[in-house]
């Protein structure tokens, strides 16, 4: 493959999306619109990547960074007037391969193929195409009696025996580099929209008997572009539909693939069953023979093996082996829990390490802590981690056992074998093997209530 640069036309407005951020930024499944085009073009081992740019260009530049060259388009004034903007910064390339900032499908496969095709068969042109059964707004491949490709017409300005034309142009080109600035230098906005057509540029190339034809797209979905929210749901679907497929071949056993929201990033080990209503996101990583049970968000954690998960939320944290989590428990980030550990309903987490063994099973928060190993949590216990001004840690040793209804107040530590009777505040360190009590003493008033309660 020679040199080749990528050209992405992003500087259309979206009106359609209805939106106060740029169409290309919205996210399918879990990654920009646009992000997933240009990572499909440097998979492609295409180096050069230009974005043309317009609409709320500061939230595409911001998004993408230096990762990406930039031509902006002032005005929209057509697609091929968009490419014209990246002319200048085409370099040395022989080939320019055309995308289009929506379309966020495409596959490295199908862009190495269409320049591969391109090149071997010396054409000015090929143009990604697709059979539709209802080709209704885009542009009609036309071909002549032979089957020759003679132009592209937009729908605006079709007749009405081209717009039975199931043949349409997707608006993704491999372009002989010289070959395109010179047609480009010969548009003109002669047409229904007064717009500089790319579509053009096709016709010109054929009156100057230079090769062009298609290239017709295996999968149409590659070529879906996103033009409103319902298109943004189809992508995402399409999408999901791939990685859960991919996971159950793998031999993960996904109870109801379409109840279940999984993003590329993820890992999940084998006879893991994942049960509806469960979200995996960002770097995520299940080991085997886990139960991930019904509606679960699981996000940037890693979790080991035979562990089971049920209706909880995990963030930017880490579970081991042989553990149970919820339902309802909450994971905030930085929490590392163990093996062989129990954490049970409205339980919540932060910034802590829970050792192996121990078992926070109801109602209580645990902050900024290190907790030894097994270790009993009475029901609704807390960690008083914060002063107002500062976090500070709570160190508890092994072997501990916590009664119900403790407050822990940092910073404070607790040795190996320590018992808090249940109600007591702890507000200094306890030495190993003691038991702490701090609550008021029981008063019992004989008789006290006898006329106080009424009826009684
Ligand atoms: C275009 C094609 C049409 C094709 C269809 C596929 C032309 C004239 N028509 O039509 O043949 O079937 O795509 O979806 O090319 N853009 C800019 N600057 C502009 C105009 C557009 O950057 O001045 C960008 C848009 O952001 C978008 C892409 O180019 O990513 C396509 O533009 P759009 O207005 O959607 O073109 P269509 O009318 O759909
Ligand atoms: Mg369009």
């Amino acid at each position: 493959m020679e040199k080749t640069v990528a050209v992405v036309l992003a500087a259309g407005e979206g009106k359609r999306m209805k939106s106060n951020y740029s169409k290309v930024v919205h996210k399918v499944c879990g990654k920009p619109i646009i992000e997933r085009v240009t990572e499909s073009v440097k998979k492609a081992n295409i180096e050069k990547c230009i974005l043309v740019v317009g609409h709320k260009k500061e939230q595409v530049m911001e998004l993408l960074g230096e990762s990406v060259g930039y031509a902006i388009q002032e005005e929209q004034l057509g697609t091929g007037h968009a490419v014209m903007q990246a002319v200048p910064l085409l370099g040395d390339a022989k080939n320019v391969v055309i995308l289009c900032g929506d379309a966020p499908l495409i596959t490295e496969e199908t862009i190495k193929e269409v320049i591969s095709i391109n090149e071997k068969e010396g054409r000015a042109a090929t143009i990604i195409t697709a059979n539709f059964d209802n080709p209704t707004g885009y542009g009609r491949v036309i071909r002549d009696a032979k089957g020759a490709v003679k132009a592209i017409v937009e729908e605006k300005d079709a007749t009405a025996d081209e717009k039975k034309v199931t043949e349409i142009n997707s608006s993704m080109y491999c372009f002989d580099k010289e070959a395109l600035c010179s047609a480009l230098g010969k548009l003109t906005n002669n047409n229904a929209q007064h717009e500089y057509y790319l579509t053009d540029v096709i016709k010109i190339m054929i009156d100057e008997n230079k090769k062009v034809d298609t290239y017709i797209v295996k999968d149409k979905s590659e070529i879906m572009g996103i033009n409103n929210r319902v298109q943004l749901y189809e992508a995402s679907e399409i999408l999901k539909k791939k990685i859960n497929t991919m996971h159950m071949l793998n031999g993960v056993t996904i109870i109801s693939p379409d109840n279940t929201y999984i993003e590329e990033g993820v890992q999940i080990g084998k006879d893991t069953i994942i049960y509806p209503g469960t979200i995996l996101e960002k770097n995520t990583i299940i080991g085997e023979n886990c139960v991930i049970g019904q509606n679960n968000r699981i996000t940037n954690t890693i979790v080991g093996n035979n562990t089971e998960i049920i209706s909880s939320v995990l963030i930017d944290s880490k579970v081991g082996n042989n553990t149970h989590i919820g339902p309802f428990a909450w994971l905030r980030p930085n929490s590392n829990v163990g093996d062989n550990i129990r954490i049970g309903d409205f339980v919540e987490i932060k910034n802590s390490n829970i050792g192996n063994g121990t078992k926070v099973s109801h109602l209580t928060y645990v902050g900024d802590s290190d907790i030894g190993e097994n270790v009993n949590f009475g029901c609704g216990t807390v960690t008083v981690n914060y002063d107002g001004i500062n976090k500070h840690r709570t160190v508890v040793g092994n072997n501990v056992f916590i009664g119900c209804n403790t407050n822990l107040v940092a910073p404070v530590k607790l040795g190996d074998r320590v018992y808090t009777a249940a109600g007591t505040t702890v507000t200094d360190d306890v030495p190993d093997d003691a038991l702490v009590i701090g609550r008021c003493r029981q008063e019992i008033k004989n008789g006290w209530t006898k006329g106080k309660i009424k009826g009684c």
